[in-house]
């Protein structure tokens, strides 16, 4: 154990600047379900969920955690825990069902009286506007592979901007293009399951258009708003001296082409060229939209990513090649201890990403944390309690690491659990359980988890207290106990 986990285990309570926003995280598709109610329309992921063969078990979001029924319960609840903020997502085809034309008012009114319900109870709302829910008719049209969505994104960000109006909200414009390019177009594994590298690179500058795009609506619709983007940033580790180039290659295809653009207002050099935009598709204009200032950077952080060089035909275990990089492989190192995701734990990656980022936007801009959380093997025990212990020492060790980002100087702001519910996780289906809160589905109970209780302590408190503190026995008896 180094002597900074030492005393986060045994030793000082943390204190966060006064004002820090504890909050908790959503998106739409994965709590909402109502996927065919009051006028909603399809979205790819309505499509892709029900294509069998793409969702473990033949999950889908049709039912999901009824938020859209129970959001006055659940508000009660995220009340209860002293949450300051609810990250959540509008879900475009609930609003405007074809993507473009037509709008829904009773989706409308669903966000109208979300947004009142939070502020009622001092929640501050942040609305992400795209969190990977695009209509199907705008994918039957070419999708984010069309520069014509992005257009239609910055209406539909406009229509959402009149009906919400000024209030004490952050906006922000996407959650995880990267997600959306890789998994969505180019490898497929989400909606809505392309598998081609150009389509992929045109996705890419379109959705930076689209973030920039909407920025400067929402900026004319509502000049006291605060407006940022989402993007999920992770150091890439190289095994050795040899693998260097590889990583900084890997950095730049999955960060620094994200990066680049919204901060620097270019892509970058070093990513091979069948993922950059081709040319072509880069208009006049198009980079200063995409790099005007935003009120604040959101950081969606889980865990670091590995590379060696070695041959791609031969992985172990837990080992990934990356698609045209012969020689170049994702490997999970056997000392780092893995969630329920198989995602690696390492806090100090949260804390280099956040010194990272804060050297490169302009200075004081306030960075938050919009994603960081785990899944574990939770389950109900007899007594009816959810005691998620792995996720307590998960989020224990991030936000220790946070804090110390914020002792080096990085503005950070806020910290938003990912999250609140229990939720259909994409390509995973319900077998990832995230939440503070446990769902039971059959039921739609929930169940706030131990973690939740810490959560809420920690957030009502503004203080981080020792792990040992916070688990309430001493790290020798929990020793003493997993042997
Ligand atoms: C992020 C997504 C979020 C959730 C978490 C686990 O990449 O933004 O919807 O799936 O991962």
């Amino acid at each position: 154990m180094t002597a900074t986990e030492n005393d986060a285990r045994a030793g000082t309570v943390r204190t966060f600047p006064s004002g820090f926003l504890w909050g908790a995280a959503s998106s739409a598709y994965q709590i909402e379900g109502a996927a065919a109610q009051d006028g909603r329309g399809p979205s790819v992921w309505d499509t892709f969920s029900h294509t069998p063969g793409t969702v473990r078990g033949g999950d889908t979001g049709d039912i999901a955690c009824d938020f859209y029924h129970r959001a006055e319960e659940d508000l009660d609840l995220m009340a209860s825990l002293g949450l300051a903020s609810f990250r959540f997502s509008v879900s475009w085809p609930r609003v405007q069902p074809a993507g473009a034309g037509a709008i829904n008012r009773r989706g409308l009114d669903f966000y109208r009286s979300l947004v009142e319900g939070l502020l009622a109870r001092d929640i501050l709302p942040a609305i992400t506007l795209y969190h990977w829910d695009l209509p199907q008719a705008l994918e039957d049209l070419g999708g984010w592979a069309n520069r014509d969505t992005a257009e239609r994104f910055a209406d539909y960000a406009e229509i959402m901007a009149e009906a919400i109006g000024e209030c004490d909200c952050m906006w922000i414009t996407l959650n995880e293009p990267q997600v959306v390019a890789n998994q969505g177009y180019r490898n497929g594994t989400h909606a809505p399951g392309l598998r081609d590298d150009a389509l992929a690179a045109a996705t890419t500058h379109h959705l930076m258009l689209a973030h920039g795009l909407a920025l400067a609506r929402l900026r004319t619709a509502l000049p006291a708003a605060r407006v940022g983007i989402t993007l999920d940033i992770h150091p890439i580790r190289a095994a050795d001296a040899q693998a260097q180039d590889a990583a900084i290659v890997t950095d730049a295809e999955q960060n620094r082409i994200w990066i680049d653009p919204v901060i620097h207002g270019r892509y970058p050099a070093r990513a091979r060229e069948q993922l950059l935009p081709p040319p072509e598709l880069i208009l006049d204009g198009d980079m200063e939209l995409i790099c005007a200032r935003t009120d604040f950077l959101g950081l969606n952080y889980y865990s670091p990513h590995f590379v060696r060089l070695g041959d791609s035909s031969a992985l172990r275990r837990d080992e990934s090649a990356i698609p045209g990089r012969p020689g170049v492989i994702l490997y999970k190192p056997d000392e780092v201890m893995l969630t329920s995701m198989g995602w690696s734990i390492e806090p100090s990656g949260l804390h280099e990403t956040l010194v990272t980022l804060a050297a490169e936007t302009s200075p004081g801009l306030p960075i938050y944390v919009t994603e960081n959380g785990c899944a574990a093997e939770d389950y109900v025990d007899p007594d009816g309690q959810v005691n998620d212990l792995e996720r307590i020492e998960y989020i224990h060790g991030h936000l220790e690491a946070a804090w110390r980002a914020i002792q080096d100087g990085v503005p950070l702001a806020g910290y938003f659990y990912w999250s609140l519910h229990d939720n259909f996780e994409w390509a995973w289906g319900y077998q990832k359980r995230f939440g503070l809160l446990f769902v039971d589905y059959g039921t739609q109970q929930r169940i706030p988890k131990r973690s939740a209780h810490v959560y809420s302590q920690i957030a009502r408190s503004n203080e981080l207290p020792p792990l040992d503190a916070v688990l309430g026995e001493s790290a020798d008896a929990r020793a003493g106990r997993a042997s």
